[in-house]
């Protein structure tokens, strides 16, 4: 076995020595507000080759470089990431509005890159990824390394992504030599990624952390939503990464058709297609009191359950939040299959939350 992640305090030093790491090359897991990051030094491609071994991440899914200080598209230019001339003045105009208003925060910006940035990164598009991250810690480290930080989520490629550093060394604590433990994740999800064409055009890549309809008032424009890709295939992709299956457990995880106040035990089983119900199930509600929906699900289905609940109060904010962190402890738990409630179809955050959910069914 390799030697464990080394976990570092939020503290002066514990950055100091992060950043040391990442001056030689190294990566090293790190908080932001969303989720927990895999960090390298954004133009070492030692570094950035690392990260995709560590996490067995496929070359054609392209990196988010993270940046501190960047106020604008002529900052990002003077950090020589992007080439804002591509873009035309509405587009400029956009993504200067969409910065002052969202960052530092949960949106991601794909825009022209610049040469320096190697093609690993990007995985050889002619645009890169950016995103501020609010997170202090975060913040403090790439300030303190003098350089952005390129940092996919700190998951084995397709797996749950990490809202603590305690799921950063389970995922990855024997192939890291170290994390920043900066506390739970306040949001709990990832950015929302928006790429910006050269005459301003907006399409979401991925939902997330900023709602799209946010976005759309800030920018005073349309925001296209481009559509999942079907299944594993990279040709097929229209955004890279947008596999059908990702965020995934160890175990089953199947949607329930409504929430378990609607259904009944023949409907539950129904969406086993014909495979025997296990003794142990997990159940993932969207809200309410735990104790009495457990009993109403093993009530319906003559079984063991173990339950996670979103939000007791059906609130979003507390839903994204905990999403991860519950399909983590249910894949954890001695359940053998969970059932995942449907998650309310809304604007917010909610948007993001079901789309985690069906990645993380997808089999
Ligand atoms: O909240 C987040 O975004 C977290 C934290 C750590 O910042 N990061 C994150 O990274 O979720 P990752 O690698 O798990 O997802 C990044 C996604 C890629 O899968 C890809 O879909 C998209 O961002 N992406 C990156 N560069 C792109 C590009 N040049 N064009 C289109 N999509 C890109
Ligand atoms: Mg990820």
């Amino acid at each position: 076995m390799a030697p464990a992640a080394q976990l570092l305090p939020p503290t002066p030093e514990g950055i100091r020595r992060a950043a040391e790491l990442l001056r030689d090359g190294q990566v090293v897991g790190m908080p932001t507000e969303t989720v927990y990051g895999l960090a390298g030094a954004a133009f070492d491609e030692q570094a950035i080759a690392r990260i995709f071994r560590a996490k067995e991440r496929p070359t054609f899914d392209p990196l988010i470089v993270h940046v501190g200080e960047a106020q604008d598209l002529d900052a990002l230019a003077r950090l020589e990431l992007i080439t804002p001339e591509r873009l035309g003045a509405t587009a400029r105009a956009r993504v200067d509005a969409l910065i002052a208003a969202f960052w530092p925060g949960p949106l991601t910006l794909v825009l022209p890159r610049h040469a320096r940035v190697p093609d690993l990164v990007t995985s050889g598009l002619p645009t890169v990824a950016l995103r501020r991250p609010r997170h202090p810690v975060a913040l403090a480290l790439i300030a303190a390394a003098g350089t952005p930080l390129a940092a996919p989520s700190a998951n084995r490629f397709g797996r749950i992504s990490p809202t603590s550093a305690a799921d950063v060394i389970a995922e990855l604590g024997d192939r890291i030599p170290a994390v920043i433990d900066g506390g739970p994740c306040a949001i709990g999800l990832e950015s929302t990624v928006l790429a910006v064409g050269d005459a301003g055009e907006l399409a979401v890549l991925r939902v997330g952390g900023t709602p799209i309809d946010d976005i759309a008032r800030v920018a005073g424009a349309p925001v296209m939503q481009l559509r999942q890709a079907a299944g594993g295939d990279p040709a097929s992709l229209l955004a890279p990464g947008m596999l059908a299956s990702h965020y995934a457990p160890h175990k089953r995880l199947v949607p329930l058709p409504a929430r378990v106040a609607e259904l009944s035990g023949e409907r539950i089983r129904a969406e086993l297609h014909g495979d025997a119900l296990p003794a142990r199930l997990g159940l993932l509600a969207v809200s309410g009191a735990a104790g009495e929906l457990a009993a109403r699900f093993a009530a319906l289905t003559g079984r063991e359950v173990t339950i996670r609940v979103l939000s007791a109060a059906g609130d979003d904010e507390e839903a994204a939040h905990n999403l991860f962190a519950s399909l983590r402890a249910l894949d954890a738990s001695p359940a053998e299959v969970l059932f995942a409630e449907p998650y309310p179809e809304n604007d917010g955050l909610g948007h993001a939350i079901r789309d985690r959910l069906q990645r993380a069914s997808h089999r």
